[in-house]
């Protein structure tokens, strides 16, 4: 569900960011709840072609604020227009609250929470790192946060403001690859290696309950390999959002069907159905039957297309989003399922 909303400000944040806090009517209040990492879709029509991108909301819940960050992206569609047109005033469609990547407080917690973030990706960290720091007095927060140079680093006079704010419960570690941080541990890329030296040298990782990630595909995947790998973390208490994916691997159909296939789908409580071409995925042929299934990044990415397959055999092509767990008990993403039978049944009221 969508709804049109005004954008009440919009900041400069760094040379290539903006934040947009947007006005939630009171009467919308409730719709718009949500747990500090989560994100909202945007939805816009720029230049005739309706976009839709999601947006980690960077305020926390109780704060009462609606407030999302774009990087804008070489020759990004939505972030260029973010960056560049929008203002305030302006209405923008925007869907509920959602994901998958949030944190659960409780003011009894006594936590250590390592947070990692890269670029763009403090958004939902830094939700996240103000939720903790206000809900749970007895936890402790260190977070390692990765940028080319300080002028490009997004919040950090706030994160420093906070580091003032609480100097018992919150360290932060800036490490830049283009800029001398400050320690030679602090200058490079952030990635796995990197951080296995900050953890033996500066912060050890053994004393952390839970930690976050987020950031680019690579950085996500060495840092998760160490974790697992090197520290024996348990994966459960690694949590992790990925904005986009650069190394798409799309798998080539093992099995291949011959002609189209029909979906009975039940779609916000009704069952519709529609024919799927050969060659096209579950979400396209939806669509193209004027259907108003969900979806965001069409990537195998954000997964708000996400479906339960009931009957019949659906392939994806590429999948960032879903958990091994998940696709176990029957989910798809529609962006990336292409149909192996001549029949599925399908739900996207999950
Ligand atoms: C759950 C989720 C939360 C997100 N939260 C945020 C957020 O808080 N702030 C934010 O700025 N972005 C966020 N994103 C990314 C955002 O949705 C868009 O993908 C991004 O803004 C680019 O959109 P665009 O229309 O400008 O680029 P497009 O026109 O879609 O893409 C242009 C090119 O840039 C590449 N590209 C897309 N995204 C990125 C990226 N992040 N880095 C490098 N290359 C990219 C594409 O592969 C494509 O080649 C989030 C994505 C997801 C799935
Ligand atoms: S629309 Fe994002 S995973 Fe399908």
């Amino acid at each position: 569900m969508f709804h049109c909303l005004y954008i009440k400000r919009i900041e400069k944040e760094t040379s290539e960011s903006v934040s947009i806090e947007f006005e939630v009517p009171k009467k919308f209040l409730n719709d718009f709840s949500f747990k500090a990492g989560q994100f909202l879709i945007l939805k816009k029509f720029i230049r005739g072609e309706e976009i839709r991108r999601s947006y980690s909301l960077c305020s926390t819940p109780e704060s009462g604020q609606f407030k999302v960050v774009v990087k804008q992206i070489p020759n990004g569609k939505f972030s260029t227009f973010a960056n560049t047109e929008l203002k305030p005033g302006d209405q923008i469609e925007i869907g509920l609250p959602r994901g998958n990547f949030f944190v659960q407080t409780d003011s009894n917690n006594t936590k250590s929470y390592t947070l990692i973030a890269a670029g763009s990706g403090i958004t939902p960290v830094f939700s996240i790192l103000k939720t903790i720091l206000v809900e749970e007095p007895n936890s402790t927060i260190s977070l390692f946060y990765g940028n080319k140079s300080p002028e490009l680093t997004i919040f950090k006079e706030e994160i420093e403001q906070l580091k003032k704010k609480y100097p018992k419960k919150l360290s932060i570690h800036f490490i830049f690859s283009q800029h001398k941080g400050e320690s030679r541990f602090h200058t490079g890329r952030l990635e796995g290696r990197k951080l296995k030296k900050l953890f033996k040298k500066i912060a050890p990782v053994d004393l952390t309950d839970e930690i976050f990630i987020c950031g680019p595909q690579e950085m996500t995947s060495s840092i998760i390999n160490l974790l697992e790998n090197k520290f024996s973390f348990a994966p459960s208490n690694i949590h992790y959002e990925l904005f986009t994916t650069n190394t798409i691997e799309k798998k080539s159909n093992q099995k291949k069907l011959k002609g189209s296939s029909t979906a009975a789908a039940i779609l916000n409580g009704e069952t519709i159905e529609f024919t799927i071409k050969k060659n096209e995925s579950i979400l396209e042929a939806g669509l193209a039957a004027g259907h108003d299934i969900p979806f965001s990044c069409q990537g195998g990415v954000c997964g708000v297309c996400k479906c339960m397959v009931g009957e019949g055999e659906v392939e994806m092509e590429n999948n960032i989003a879903l958990s091994f767990d998940e696709i176990e008990d029957g989910a798809v993403l529609s962006c990336q399922g292409k149909v192996l039978s001549p029949y599925i049944k399908i739900t996207f009221d999950i």
